[in-house]
């Protein structure tokens, strides 16, 4: 599903000597490097503030925290999307109720969305905030979702792990709502060599409450409340800044692989559907299909790996066991988890390559 080793060529010369320089000066935690990787990250998502840490389930619950949600507050977010997402709320002594997605493009619908805070007001409960997803790398519909949000003054949280360097209407993901958390794991579109994340805001309060809480609570010396640990190393900012020299150029790629397998395969599988305006990382290619085992298993026998995310979603895990769902259930959800399937898509595959996924999704007779 990726090739980590033919990105290392192409990130050579400048990565050995970046990884060097940090050796070098020694200042493992909070270097040089990581001002200037927040620095170029806001610049390149065009936001005012972005706050570097740990990994991107600390950037959710950070957030989170920086935005008032705390201990018996509810947070609405989507089932059909990776743990951390919810993790993050739980984890802060939150609870998440789930809301259904849109069936064309697998995020946050609206309307499920105010039938669950209609359902929370009516029982007693005390909203706290929405956490949005854009998932497999399309946006979320943030024009609807924010309407939502406005009318019940819910601070609306965007979770990116999964769409540095879409774009919507001109501006990148990470730019909308009231701050957005990204993870630099291996596999993301910014991927590090480990761990990694950032909270992009254009608030300055948050960005600096958030600021805080990710370095032990400390303020002007004091520990003026209980943070946490959650610093990215020198030695990974040094990674991803030049993994971001060369981010554009990925980006070209996986914008025309991705063109390809929709001229290839349309007719075959339900192919992903952006949203209006939008153009996509392609981090993850996802497509659907009633057969969708059936096409793994013929996709596996021609060599070409897929991976089915989300088979159960979160409120179907033991971990989150009778947590509460918008009052239609989850239809779209249950949708996705049974067709959705996420084929090949990194910059480095090569024209026979993406030609090797299409010919063995077209001969598929299931
Ligand atoms: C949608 C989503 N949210 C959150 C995360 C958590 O990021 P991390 O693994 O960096 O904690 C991930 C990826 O792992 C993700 O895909």
């Amino acid at each position: 599903m990726l090739d980590i080793g033919r990105q290392r060529d192409a990130l050579e010369p400048g990565l050995t000597a970046a990884v060097t320089a940090v050796l070098d000066h020694g200042r493992f935690v909070n270097g040089p490097e990581v001002q200037e990787l927040e620095a170029a990250l806001s610049a390149y998502a065009g936001v005012a503030h972005t706050v570097a840490c740990a990994n991107g389930t600390d950037a959710l619950q950070i957030l989170l925290r920086a935005v008032g949600v705390g201990p018996g507050d509810v947070v609405f977010v989507p089932s059909l999307t990776y743990v951390a997402t919810a993790e993050a709320v739980a984890l802060i002594g939150a609870e998440p109720v789930f809301v259904d997605v849109d069936l064309a493009t697998a995020n946050m619908d609206a309307g499920s969305l105010a039938e669950a805070i209609a359902m929370v007001k009516a029982a007693g409960g005390k909203p706290g905030a929405v956490m949005a997803v854009d998932l497999f790398s399309l946006p979320a519909d943030y024009a609807a979702l924010g309407a939502v949000c406005a009318q019940h003054g819910l601070p609306f949280l965007i979770d990116a792990a999964q769409s540095f360097g879409t774009t919507l209407d001109g501006k990148r993901a990470g730019s909308f709502a009231d701050a957005a958390g990204t993870s630099f794991y291996p596999s993301k579109s910014l991927g590090g060599y480990g761990d990694g994340g950032a909270m992009f805001t254009a608030d300055p309060g948050i960005a600096e409450r958030a600021r805080i809480i990710a370095n032990h609570g400390v303020s002007e010396g004091r520990h003026t409340m209980v943070g946490t640990n959650s610093r990215l190393d020198s030695m990974q900012a040094a990674i991803l800044l030049r993994k971001l020299a060369i981010f554009d150029d990925e980006l070209v790629r996986r914008r025309s692989i991705a063109a390809r397998y929709a001229a290839g395969m349309a007719g075959k599988v339900t192919l992903p559907a952006p949203p209006e305006g939008s153009d996509p990382c392609w981090a993850y290619y996802v497509v659907r299909s009633e057969a969708r085992d059936a096409l793994a298993e013929h996709l596996a026998a021609r060599d070409v790996p897929s991976v089915a995310y989300y088979k159960e979603p979160i409120h179907r895990q033991p971990a989150f066991a009778g947590a509460r769902t918008a009052p239609g259930g989850l239809p779209n959800t249950e949708v996705y988890a049974d067709t959705l399937l996420c084929l090949p898509s990194h910059p480095y595959m090569t024209d026979d390559e993406v030609a090797q996924v299409i010919d063995a999704v077209q001969g598929f007779s299931g």
